[in-house]
């Protein structure tokens, strides 16, 4: 039998293989809620401009929300000879309704539908990872406000470098989130306009009203040119973009619980909830959630560059290349909601051996900038001198087995005789930390004052 939609000038239906490459309901059932709610637009838009009867418009909107309530309650019984949900959506319309869901089709195409509604979900989407992100850096302000004065070793390729705090390394995730935040906030304003009424590639001849339409679904106003519009998937390539970028920031943290949990670091531990264990080695506590966070990254990156190569060197207009838009950026994109739902929870639940990481913070003579900016500050020696000083003293202190703050002073005199006893009042970990007040920098104060302002602005966004 020819397919009931478009069969007219054909004699049989396609072959099974044809039916299995060309068919998407499978993912873009997805697509339901969005795709009812444009035809709803559409028949409303149509039956005002007089180009379909009143009585048929309120059939096919009783219809699609009938069609609504069988999908959300599972009765909908999805066909695969109907390809995608647009054209089950219709089939089942006219089971419902009759003749009267023939009309709904005036002036669109499937062309223009599926632009509509992948744009629809792909706001969805964005709005329910805004709110996921705001929840992650919620919970990072929480924990660093907590441990603002905790301190830790902090790191440049991963040497022990300066002790920073806890708290404000945490806090370095919510500045990356905030402007993950602000990439979805730019790909959607730029994504709000609506291809419906573009139809298949040309326009209409029908008299129709797009401004109403966009406005109904909430679009800011009708794209301006429909070759473009049924043409462009820019919306779901700088979505993804935007996605890719947050998911690389979530692997970082991820690697870095990772490496805090492993026991030889042993400077964080994460409770059961997020943790698994081995069938064999019963010591084990791993540390999967964090490792399939940081690993979930390359199925965001790897949609990101599926549809890139999809859409390049694509002629306009539409071309069925486009369907493989869908499928990718559903899964990363629920992969990246799973992965920030995920992070969140590690970050309320993860806690630091405090002792650990200070004694680590100590280690490698990490106050060793602290003394040179002491001989700077006390001695006016220039700083490339006092650097040079300070290197002497830590290769001597290092011979002797010693951490600076153990130093005797006699020792440090042998190489600077106007070292005085002060010195020892900036070499501890807790002093040198307390002493980084610059904007930005890891001071307890700092740390206590950026993550309640940034409490007190999600907490403002939440109302
Ligand atoms: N399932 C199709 C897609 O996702 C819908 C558009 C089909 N248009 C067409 N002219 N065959 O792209």
């Amino acid at each position: 039998m020819s397919n009931k939609m478009w069969g007219g000038r054909f004699a049989s239906g396609p072959g099974a293989i044809m039916e299995e490459i060309n068919a998407s309901i499978d993912f873009d059932r997805h697509l339901y809620r969005q795709d009812i709610a444009a035809s709803k637009a559409h028949a409303d838009m149509l039956a005002k401009q007089g180009i379909i009867g009143a009585d048929d418009a309120k059939k096919i909107a009783h219809g699609l929300d009938a069609i609504l309530s069988e999908i959300e309650s599972g009765k909908f019984s999805f066909k695969r000879a109907l390809e995608d949900i647009h054209m089950n959506v219709e089939g089942r319309l006219g089971e419902l309704i009759g003749e009267a869901a023939g009309w709904l089709h005036t002036a669109r195409s499937r062309n223009d539908q599926v632009a509509t509604d992948f744009r629809l979900w792909m706001r969805d989407t964005i709005d329910a990872l805004d709110i996921a992100l705001a929840g992650f850096q919620r919970a990072l302000c929480h924990k660093a406000l907590e441990h603002a004065g905790t301190v830790m070793p902090g790191l440049t390729h991963m040497q022990t470098a300066q002790p920073v705090t806890f708290g404000h390394h945490l806090l370095a995730y919510v500045e990356m989130a905030a402007r993950d935040r602000g990439r979805f906030a730019d790909a959607r304003k730029r994504l709000n306009e609506s291809p419906l009424g573009a139809a298949a590639l040309a326009g209409t001849s029908f008299d129709l009203d797009r401004d109403m339409t966009a406005k109904v679904l909430g679009f800011d106003r009708p794209a301006a040119n429909s070759l473009d519009a049924v043409s462009d998937r820019d919306f779901a390539l700088e979505t993804l973009a935007a996605a890719s970028i947050t998911a690389v920031h979530l692997s970082r943290l991820a690697e870095e619980i990772v490496l805090w949990t492993s026991p030889l670091t042993g400077l964080v531990k994460l409770s059961d909830k997020f943790t698994t264990g081995s069938s064999i080695m019963p010591q084990k506590r791993n540390p999967d959630a964090a490792e399939l966070v940081r690993a979930k990254t390359g199925r965001v990156i790897g949609a990101l560059s599926a549809l890139l190569i999809v859409m390049k060197g694509l002629p306009l207009a539409y071309a069925k290349d486009m369907q493989e838009d869908k499928e990718g950026s559903m899964d990363a994109l629920s992969a990246l909601a799973l992965s920030i739902a995920a992070m969140a929870g590690m970050v309320t639940d993860l806690e630091p051996d405090t002792a650990r990481m200070k004694k680590a913070a100590g280690e490698g003579y990490a106050t060793a900038t602290d003394l040179a900016d002491w001989l700077v500050r006390s001695l006016k020696i220039p700083f490339r001198e006092a650097h040079h000083i300070t290197g002497r003293i830590v290769a001597k202190a290092s011979e002797a087995g010693q951490p600076l703050h153990r130093m005797p002073i006699a020792a440090m005199r042998e190489i600077e005789p106007r070292i005085s006893e002060d010195v020892f009042s900036v070499l501890s970990v807790d002093r040198s930390v307390k002493s980084r007040t610059s904007f930005g920098g890891t001071a307890p104060k700092n740390v206590r004052a950026q993550a309640k302002k940034w409490l007190r602005k999600l907490e403002k966004e939440k109302s």
